[in-house]
């Protein structure tokens, strides 16, 4: 019997690609940019197994094409992306790759929140710009980050990673989440609060829950307003999670410290004033992008289609 037909929408790892080139007949060579409109159509349609990523939308339309597609597995751990619903009633089963990304997500916005407090991006540049006369007592004084007040927006498991690395900074952690946690031994102090508590009280605020229709705009010119104008908001989650243009307003009037953005409402493209304003770090969606997880992630996605064209169940099949 021949391999099932697989479809990946983009040029993944090598042990990815090569795991997958034994196991499955490849629908065509992927590449790294995104594939055509009608290539990313064609290869749901005709195969039986697809790959897709975070910028890939498969939606209501696509999803009433005819197709012979059993399983769709996501390269992400988010999935909004997905029309899940539209996917679940055409019998298609869809997975993510959670877990595997927490440590990389949660070091990730840890490098925003020192790049933010200690003005790491804006040192690097006035360094290569020949522009440092020397080291001088008033020279780009940041802020302190060990022993202040970091607020998590979603307990998840990037969530309370990210507050398990603050004990080493000495930092209480207020958190909002629909269910309490617990510390773990070693961790420091973590205070549940209703959003807008958490966002009086925080010195950094970091945001951990999925995009969907509840999150959207969670933070908006209004939470935005309850912060400290000494607190820094740091992304890493979903770009669509912050009002764009209310960020850049309230950053523009002072009336926050800086913001460390890892994700952006329409990626690639961000609102033009980011640019300028130097309290900003922009990354290009770096959460996940180390070579270790990209590869586990590749290797979950294979796991999951390989269950699912043996008939087993998808081991990270993300229900409704
Ligand atoms: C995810 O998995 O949702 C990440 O954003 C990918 O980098």
């Amino acid at each position: 019997m021949s391999p099932p037909i697989l479809y990946i929408s983009r040029l993944l790892p090598d042990p990815v690609m090569a795991a997958a080139r034994q196991q499955f007949q490849l629908f065509n060579e992927p590449r790294d940019i995104a594939p055509s409109w009608e290539t990313f159509k064609a290869g749901l349609r005709e195969a039986d197994a697809a790959i897709c990523t975070l910028t890939d939308r498969v939606d209501t339309a696509l999803l009433a094409e005819p197709t012979r597609l059993k399983i769709l597995a996501n390269y992400a751990v988010g999935y909004n992306n997905i029309d899940l619903a539209a996917a679940t009633a055409k019998g298609i089963v869809i997975t993510n790759t959670p877990d595997v990304l927490t440590d990389s997500t949660a070091d990730l916005t840890w490098a925003l929140i020192l790049a933010v407090a200690r003005r790491v991006a804006e040192g690097d540049a006035y360094v290569r710009a020949g522009a440092w006369p020397g080291w001088a007592p008033t020279q780009m004084l940041g802020t302190d980050v060990s022993g202040k007040v970091l607020g998590i927006v979603g307990m998840g498991r990037i969530g309370q990673a990210v507050a398990r690395r603050a004990a080493g900074f000495n930092m209480r952690i207020c958190y909002s989440s629909r269910t309490p946690h617990t510390p773990g031994q070693g961790s420091s102090q973590w205070d549940q609060r209703a959003l807008p508590d958490l966002l009086r009280e925080a010195d950094f605020v970091t945001l951990h829950v999925p995009l969907t229709p509840e999150t959207h705009h969670l933070i908006g010119a209004r939470q935005l307003a309850l912060m400290k104008p000494t607190a820094f908001l740091i992304n890493t989650s979903r770009g669509p999670v912050v009002d764009e243009g209310a960020l850049v307003d309230a950053l523009l009037r002072r009336r926050l410290a800086g913001a460390g953005l890892d994700v952006f409402e329409q990626e690639p493209v961000f609102h033009p004033s980011l640019r300028d304003l130097r309290q900003v770090v922009l990354l290009p969606h770096l959460g996940s992008a180390t070579l270790a997880t990209r590869v586990r992630m590749g290797m979950i996605c294979l796991e999951n289609i390989a269950a699912v064209c043996s008939g087993r169940p998808a081991p990270n099949q993300v229900s409704r």
